[in-house]
């Protein structure tokens, strides 16, 4: 259930709670960030909001590389792109909607990320497949 889901999340310290904007991460012990859910209210949208939660959790201590997921027919890939996460991967929901695996290795300078090889790809979650293997795209901007 979704309340217990963010009961667990505030109560680990992965609930981040602004004014026009929430967050909720998981970090594992391997250091993979993943940020389950980010969202900005519409009137504050486009003035750094999702990009300051990005900073903040590039910071997090033992955070080696930041995960998000994204449908891919959604304009938020924009954003993953904007603040130097790489395309990574596609998969496939069991509905057959395509999802985006988008992926920012906090070890890499964001201005040398997008020559460099991509990652192997993070393991599928239940019930989705693969879709393809990208390469990375245009090189980000720097946070
Ligand atoms: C995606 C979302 C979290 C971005 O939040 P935000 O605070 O507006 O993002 P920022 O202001 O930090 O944007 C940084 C950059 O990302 C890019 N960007 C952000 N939203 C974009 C959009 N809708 N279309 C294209 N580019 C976008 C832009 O390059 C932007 O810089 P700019 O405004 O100077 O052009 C917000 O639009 C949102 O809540 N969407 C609905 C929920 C959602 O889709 N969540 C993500 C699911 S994976």
């Amino acid at each position: 259930m979704i309340f217990e889901a963010l009961s667990e999340s505030l109560e680990r310290g992965e609930l981040w709670l602004r004014l026009g904007a929430m967050c909720r991460w998981h970090l594992r012990r391997d250091g993979q960030l993943t940020i389950k859910e980010v969202m900005v209210e519409p009137s504050h949208r486009r003035r750094g909001a999702a990009t300051e939660i990005v900073r903040a959790l590039s910071s997090v201590a033992g955070a080696k590389k930041l995960l998000a997921r994204c449908p891919g027919d959604l304009p938020a890939n924009a954003f993953w792109e904007a603040v130097g996460f790489v395309l990574m991967a596609k998969e496939r929901t069991k509905s057959g909607r395509v999802v985006n695996v988008w992926l920012r290795d906090l070890s890499i300078s964001t201005a040398t990320a997008a020559t460099n090889e991509p990652c192997k790809s993070p393991e599928m979650r239940d019930g989705s497949e693969a879709v393809e293997a990208t390469t990375p795209s245009t090189p980000p901007h720097v946070l």
